[in-house]
């Protein structure tokens, strides 16, 4: 089969290029006036949902925010005790980012519902656009879609961002009531959660492929880590004599590094280090970093974190010097529903192109609504494999792909009692 015989279809193509349109304009609303960074309920967050707002006008679809920031709109259904499909992704981004991570999912959500052009279905459509998915400001991901399976205590909400504001505090400033949590939980009649997002790797591309179904998503522990020495003059201080807590996370850094070379399917990530007091002339006495460690065994995830502290251990003490780690993240692997992969095949199939399976190296909102509901991802190409980058981009044909994919998946679920009869899970 011809993989680029989706460029065919005219009405996808047209909404296709409304869908990288309308990314390339919500990657304008940043806390950065040079890059795209918009964290959970920062400012530009709000013309985000303003700008969805319009977009789903034409639907008379009216949004609303619960009480975690994340944007709901329900397309209904033929009748109104009909269940529901979720279909959503995230609308944070990481500093300096693309414009497809998170926003694809969401605009082809709502080309979907355009592409429905009235058509009502056996259920209902809920667009959920989540209010935090990445874990920059809070270094806590997947906190709006946390709220939607109520998993989250007062430790959670009391965790505070770099300027001492706390996630409680950020929902307030946003003019939201934190006592709105609890109904942002989702419904009990949901039948599934589906996201469309982008690869954010090569796989796709060597294999000239458009679209993929997600088999599973990989588990991540992410930490941070302190190594505290000791502060002294740069110039008077003898090499022997000094607790160099920056010299001693370097040493561990390439640990972490060898660490995840040796193990295969391994990946370990030292992605932000802050060395204190960060003078050229003083002798750093304290380093703060993050560990991110992603596997899709959760053994040998959990393993490698053992070994990666114990070594940080081994490092401080042979420096005189105390290392500590704090986990802030411990997500298992998730497998996504088998029902649903074969059903997206199908899809994928019927839009003119060779289905894939693949697992996922990324985290998802998919993933959290996985523990509830039934949850399944397709991944549409990235060029260059490039992501969590400004030159993220995607091809007009695969997103054109990507709707008929999408059209033919809805109809596939109207017209599945298997579908249609499984009990939502509650
Ligand atoms: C989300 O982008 C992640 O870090 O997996
Ligand atoms: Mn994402
Ligand atoms: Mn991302």
């Amino acid at each position: 089969m011809n993989p680029v015989s989706q460029t065919f279809n005219p009405i996808a193509t047209s909404r296709g290029a409304d869908v990288i349109a309308r990314c390339q304009s919500l990657a304008r609303y940043s806390e950065d006036p040079a890059a795209l960074r918009r964290t959970f309920l920062s400012p530009p967050m709000r013309e985000c949902h303003n700008a969805i707002t319009e977009w789903l006008k034409p639907l008379a679809v009216v949004p609303s925010i619960d009480g975690a920031g994340n944007l709901r709109a329900v397309y209904p259904a033929a009748s109104p005790d009909a269940p529901r499909l979720l279909i959503g992704s995230h609308l944070d981004t990481v500093p300096n980012a693309g414009a497809f991570d998170g926003p694809l999912g969401i605009l082809l959500a709502v080309a979907l519902l355009e592409q429905l052009e009235g058509q009502r279905l056996p259920f209902a459509i809920e667009l959920v656009a989540f209010s935090e998915e990445e874990g920059i400001r809070f270094a806590t991901p997947f906190i709006g879609s946390c709220a939607l399976v109520g998993n989250y205590d007062e430790e959670f909400l009391n965790r505070r961002d770099g300027n001492g504001i706390s996630i409680r505090q950020a929902i307030q400033n946003f003019g939201l009531d934190p006592a709105q949590l609890p109904a942002a939980q989702m419904s009990e009649d949901v039948l599934a959660y589906l996201e469309f997002h982008i690869e954010q790797g090569p796989v796709l591309e060597n294999l000239n492929l458009p679209l993929a179904a997600v088999e599973a998503i990989v588990g991540q522990s992410r930490l941070a880590i302190t190594f505290i020495g000791h502060s002294n003059h740069a110039g008077t201080t003898p090499m022997n004599a000094r607790r160099d807590a920056l010299a001693a996370a370097a040493e561990w850094m390439v640990a972490v590094e060898s660490e995840a070379s040796r193990i295969a399917g391994l990946v370990a990530t030292v992605g932000s280090i802050q060395a204190h007091p960060g003078a050229t002339n003083v002798i750093p006495g304290e380093v703060r970093l993050t560990l991110d460690v992603r596997h899709k065994s959760d053994q040998i995830r959990a393993q490698s974190v053992q070994r990666l502290s114990t070594m940080a251990q081994h490092i401080a003490a042979k420096r005189a010097l105390s290392a500590n780690f704090a986990t802030f993240l411990n997500q298992p692997a998730v497998a996504m529903d088998p029902f649903l992969i074969s059903q997206i095949e199908l899809a994928i199939r019927a839009a003119g192109c060779p289905p894939h399976r693949m697992p996922s190296g990324a985290g998802h909102d998919a993933m959290i609504l996985a523990s509830r509901v039934p949850a399944a991802m397709i991944f549409v190409r990235s060029p260059g494999g490039i992501s969590h980058d400004p030159t993220e981009s995607v091809l007009l044909e695969d997103v054109a792909c990507a709707i008929d994919c999408g059209s033919h998946l809805l109809k596939q679920l109207a017209d599945s009692p298997e579908f249609l009869k499984r009990t939502p899970r509650g």
